[in-house]
């Protein structure tokens, strides 16, 4: 499939047949992601593809029971990692608060083209970002070291096409595209209606249905985040700080690498 049409046809899946996915397509994959731009050619991702039946189901476990984790034939890791960096570079952790925004920026990017290589191949997949109630027992089970962090992974295989359904309707175009600055789009009637074209998605789609607009799934979404203060004590334990880098000795800028 072509780029363009690969993107209109996305839909997360999380129900996989069976059948492996074979190396040419992992090959593509990664061929994908090594060419992904990075913040400042920081190169900052290191990619975990985690096949071993038992850490998938842990995984799945500590990320909430999310069995189509322990299920899926493959889940890639997008993680963050400084240790290059901070060996060539002689670089001290921890990473201040501007650098690890780099590292969620890169690992971000990488987990879409990931997604869009797998499907354009005919896979399927869905991100997943729910893993982080466990980033713990996560660091531990894939031995990551300081200046390592996960931060985006994707479960993917062969969809299983009984489950594909109709694609999510998204807000109104008007309401996510602005041109030269931001206008507040936010309308009462537009809101309800789109409200009421997800209520009818949610309650005609074949699995998972339910009686639910899109302000009140998001609502309860919001609910059951997790701590904060617990994902950030992982993040420092692993060697990230939230505060600024000390300035360079020079004291002088320099520009993004090119
Ligand atoms: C950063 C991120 C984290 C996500 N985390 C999860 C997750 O933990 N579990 C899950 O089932 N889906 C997860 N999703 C998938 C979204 O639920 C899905 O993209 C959204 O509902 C839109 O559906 P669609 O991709 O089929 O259009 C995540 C998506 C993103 C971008």
């Amino acid at each position: 499939m072509d780029a363009l049409e690969t993107l209109f046809e996305h839909q997360s899946m999380r129900n996989y047949t069976s059948e492996e996915v074979d190396p040419v397509r992992i090959a593509n994959i990664e061929k994908a992601v090594r060419q992904c731009s990075s913040t400042c050619f920081f190169q900052l991702v290191t990619t975990i593809r985690i096949t071993d039946r038992k850490l998938l189901a842990k995984i799945g476990l500590v990320s909430g029971g999310q069995m189509h984790i322990a299920k899926c034939p493959q889940l890639w890791m997008f993680c963050m990692d400084f240790t290059r960096l901070s060996r060539a570079c002689d670089y001290k952790l921890p990473i201040p608060f501007d650098l690890f925004f780099a590292g969620v920026n890169d690992a971000s990017i990488a987990c879409e083209a990931a997604l869009v290589a797998a499907e354009a191949q005919g896979l399927s997949c869905v991100i997943i970002g729910g893993f982080k109630r466990g980033l713990r027992e996560i660091c531990k089970l894939l031995d990551l070291p300081k200046g390592v962090a996960p931060v985006v992974a994707l479960c993917l295989g062969y969809g299983d096409d009984k489950y594909r359904e109709q694609q999510k309707p998204r807000l109104p175009k008007h309401w996510t595209f602005m041109e030269n600055g931001y206008s507040d789009p936010y309308n009462e009637a537009e809101l309800e209606s789109y409200n009421q074209q997800m209520a009818d998605y949610y309650q005609n789609r074949k699995y998972n249905t339910r009686t639910e607009t899109w302000s009140e799934a998001a609502s309860e979404q919001l609910k059951h985040q997790p701590r904060l203060s617990e994902i950030l004590a992982v993040f420092k334990e692993q060697g990230f700080a939230f505060d600024e880098a000390p300035l360079p000795e020079s004291g002088k800028k320099t520009s993004a690498a090119s």
